[in-house]
């Protein structure tokens, strides 16, 4: 019977004593006995993507727990309901439908009975037509010229998509045109942006799914002024357009509803790159690219929604999360994409996994019982090897790591990119296979070391191994395969979200520290004396306006 506590099931308790039996396995001693251990637990997706997951703590047997946990928590259903547009967003009464976005069906996508497609296929035109207009120099700024600079002013969800997909397309970047990203509050991400820009030539993207955001409309009002100073109000029509869900609030701001791109509640702000939000993405590389990488989401759509679980990537990967995270007690995840373009995905991710999953209430109303969505980190291979590896190949904490990485990268220079291949192989090799103190000492009388030496170093030079990976082996980074590598991380963190039995598409948590800065600013602004704070804030306020006077 379906269970609502989660814990307390058939296929949970099987997972808890497979773990009492599994724990001390070492990865070194299965890939020793099965010849076909890579074989077994890798998964291809088209042509374009390999993943390997056969370095992970793990054996048929726990893959069928696993499998079963998922069944148990109805997961096929959950699927379904979400690609048809059930309500499954329940504090917020909504549909969760970024699939339709990239639904390639030719099928219509139903909410409260009316068929979504044809709205999401005028937006789609209107950015093909308006992001041609701009990359062709057919719509000019006020004074004539070509605008060559585009400027995402968002937070959250309204600026690391589209950061992070420009970045990881910046090969497909229109030559002459530039793409800057403000989203930050703090003045200093305005004025280093402005510094550079000639209003003329400039494009502003007011992105906010709810156009409320403080950071967001306090960036835009400095943006504002700063072209109305040099060209005048007439010219705010074309330097501004907005990107939003809410009509009303963008024809508060001054922008024309004629310059606004529209997008819809069942879009989530961490899901939506695929909407108008992407509109920098449309301009930067066009919109045939930008088709393509919905394509790419939708083919990774499709392979979720019809693979069998066994075979399904992102219930694998969500899987393997739930294993480590619920039953080995390891509570976070590095990813390290091997290629400079990605190097904002961690930060994307982050967003993604943490705002979706950092939930401790279900969606029953009740404070769960087991450990949700785990800490997420990474950044760009090689460089961290030199950072944070360190603790991931000694420490005493067990990181299990994503590692990405294209096969041919788009800058075939010398040998850099064998280099960076054999180093990602390379590290999912170390962690798994670590190195005994035995084999550390042999080593270090290879290297003539004396017998103290030997005795004095050989466990500092050793490494426990055992520690998990998956190689997620891309054949380039282009936007197909970004599109379905971006829509394999959100799949893996619905299904997380089933499990686990959240909402994973609120997020009531980044509430209460906006409400409390809101009663703070009027203190900060007025210099106020009396504060009713607690002790700490209180004295913080006082240093504050002290420092300031
Ligand atoms: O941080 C909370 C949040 O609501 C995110 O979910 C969202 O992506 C971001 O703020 C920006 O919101 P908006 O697009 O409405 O400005």
């Amino acid at each position: 019977m379906f269970s609502r506590l989660v814990n307390k099931s058939k296929a949970w308790h099987k997972l808890k004593s497979h773990y009492k039996s599994f724990r001390k396995v070492e990865m070194r001693d299965l890939f020793a006995r099965d010849s076909e251990r890579a074989a077994r637990f890798t998964e291809k997706f088209g042509d374009t993507m390999i993943v390997d997951y056969s370095k992970n703590r793990i054996n048929a047997k726990t893959m069928e727990y696993l499998m079963n946990l998922a069944r148990e928590r109805r997961l096929e259903d959950k699927i379904k309901s979400m690609f048809r547009g059930d309500k499954i967003n329940i504090t917020e009464n909504r549909a969760v439908l970024h699939t339709a976005l990239r639904n390639r069906s030719g099928k219509p996508v139903l909410v409260n009975g009316r068929d979504i497609m044809p709205e999401i296929e005028a937006v789609y035109a209107k950015m093909r037509r308006f992001s041609e207009d701009v990359r062709f120099g057919r719509f000019k700024g006020h004074t004539g010229k070509k605008l060559v600079n585009i400027v995402n002013i968002g937070i959250g969800g309204s600026d690391l998509g589209p950061f992070m997909v420009t970045e990881a397309l910046k090969k497909y970047w229109m030559k002459g045109i530039n793409c800057y990203f403000i989203s930050n509050v703090d003045g200093t991400a305005c004025a280093e942006v402005l510094n550079k820009l000639d209003p003329e030539t400039t494009l502003f993207i007011v992105a906010s799914k709810t156009f409320t955001t403080i950071e967001t409309l306090t960036n835009a009002r400095t943006c504002r002024k700063w072209l109305v100073d040099a060209l005048g109000e007439p010219a705010v029509a074309k330097h501004f357009v907005a990107l939003s869900t809410n009509e009303e609030e963008v024809k508060k701001f001054g922008i024309n509803p004629e310059n606004m791109f529209e997008f819809w509640d069942f879009v989530g702000g961490r899901y939506s790159v695929w909407s108008a939000i992407g509109l920098s993405v449309a301009i930067a590389v066009g919109m045939d690219n930008f088709d393509k990488m919905l394509d790419g989401a939708y083919a990774m759509d499709e392979h979720f929604r019809t693979a069998p679980l066994e075979h399904n990537i992102p219930v694998i990967l969500a899987m393997l999360g739930i294993w480590y995270n619920n039953f080995m007690g390891i509570h976070r995840y590095a990813v390290i994409p091997y290629d400079q373009y990605l190097q904002y995905l961690p930060s994307y991710l982050q967003q993604l996994d943490m705002e979706s999953n950092g939930k401790f209430v279900d969606i029953n109303g009740e404070i769960v019982k087991y450990d949700t969505g785990p800490v997420l980190f990474g950044g760009a291979g090689t460089n961290v090897q030199h950072s944070f590896f360190q603790l991931i190949h000694q420490g005493t904490e067990i990181v299990p790591c994503d590692f990405i990485v294209p096969a041919i990268s788009h800058n075939e220079i010398g040998d850099h990119h064998e280099i960076l291949l054999a180093n990602v192989l390379a590290q999912g090799e170390a962690l798994m296979k670590g190195k005994t103190v035995k084999e550390a000492a042999e080593e270090l009388k290879k290297a003539g070391k004396s017998k103290e030496e030997i005795e004095f170093l050989k466990k500092f030079k050793s490494f426990s191994g055992n520690r998990p990976s998956n190689t997620i082996l891309l054949k380039k980074v282009d936007p197909y395969t970004l599109g379905a590598l971006i829509a394999m991380y959100e799949h893996k963190v619905f299904v997380q979200g089933i499990i686990w039995n959240i909402d994973s598409f609120d997020q009531m948590g980044v509430e209460l520290g906006k409400k409390l800065a809101l009663n703070i600013l009027p203190e900060l602004q007025n210099n106020v004396y009396e504060l009713h704070h607690d002790s700490s804030t209180n004295a913080l306020i006082k240093a504050v306006q002290n420092f300031r006077r």
